[in-house]
């Protein structure tokens, strides 16, 4: 891969993860308790640095990106905003809402860009990469200590590892396409990830909710069986199966698109008694929105 593809892959690579990334040190942050006051800040200096570097992402996005990943809200929803004020106004934590608003201005116009983009873009790659590894560190540091019941934290476990897996498959994408060996990888594999990702997010939504909100519950529920089940289904299929299977996990993940967008709408409304915040719900609408684009992708090719 390389020249405009690479330019392109790894602008919206990086504007989908890298929002994602600061997201988690948000849940981490404002899940930590006040005697834990070093890791609030160190997940607040990470996050902020992540905010750095997504801004000279965006400063060069306009133009190049597909319309597919503009139109898919995988990068910001029209909740996002609402719930960054949000969780501001609850919990104090700053978020740098200009980012948001200019993700929330891309086009697909072209721009005049300077002389040697592509080495540009490459040397942006490699700076993410180096925090990313940080990022990875910390979140390591923080699940070693919390299964050593050493340090108090309001996130599930599972939850902790999960935005683990997610840092670590953010990097490995990244490390492929800076020593451009992106090979059409299996897609078969990636959904089994995708898979796994949905899963869980319909069994941390079926936790966090109250109690007394049953029918969500029972939806989450069923959600979070039906994933099992494609997630199994995926893993053992043939590669001659993969558009049949990918179908199955598109109508399952549009399923799963429309819960969390009533979950946003719910949340921010204050209509859905939960535990969630408003930006966690976005956040999971923003990654069901990008595995239906991948997988609309390579629909597009059965
Ligand atoms: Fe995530
Ligand atoms: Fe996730």
């Amino acid at each position: 891969m390389k020249g405009k593809e690479f330019i392109r892959f790894s602008l919206e690579l990086n504007l989908f993860f890298g929002r994602i990334m600061k997201e988690h040190l948000i849940f981490m942050a404002i899940a930590l308790p006040i005697i834990n006051s070093d890791y609030i800040l160190e997940a607040d200096t990470l996050k902020r640095s992540l905010e750095e570097l997504l801004m000279e992402v965006l400063s060069i996005s306009k133009g190049n990106l597909s319309k597919e990943s503009l139109d898919s809200g995988e990068f910001v929803t029209k909740y996002t905003l609402d719930a960054e004020k949000k969780v501001e106004d609850l919990y104090g934590i700053c978020i740098d809402k200009e980012l948001t608003k200019s993700t929330l201005d891309l086009t697909i116009e072209k721009e005049d860009h300077f002389y040697n983009f592509e080495g540009y873009v490459y040397d942006l790659n490699r700076r993410i990469i180096n925090l990313l590894m940080d990022v990875i560190k910390f979140k390591e540091k923080v699940i070693d200590e919390v299964l050593k019941c050493e340090l108090a934290i309001f996130m599930y476990p599972e939850m902790l590892e999960h935005i683990l897996e997610e840092a670590k498959f953010y990097l490995k994408l990244l490390l492929d396409i800076q020593d451009k060996n992106i090979t059409e990888e299996d897609i078969l594999k990636r959904e089994v990830f995708w898979n796994y990702i949905m899963e869980e997010h319909a069994l941390f939504t079926l936790g966090l909710l109250d109690p007394s909100e049953e029918d969500l519950i029972k939806t989450a529920h069923e959600l979070a069986k039906t994933f099992e089940e494609l997630l199994k289904k995926t893993r053992e299929a043939d590669k001659d199966k993969a558009c049949e299977i990918s179908r199955g996990n598109l109508k399952a993940t549009e399923g799963m698109k429309e819960f969390n967008t009533s979950a946003v709408k719910g949340i921010l409304a204050c209509e859905i008694k939960s535990l969630i915040n408003p930006l966690l719900t976005d956040h999971l609408l923003r990654e069901a929105n990008r595995y239906i684009r991948i997988l609309n992708e390579f629909l597009k090719e059965c």
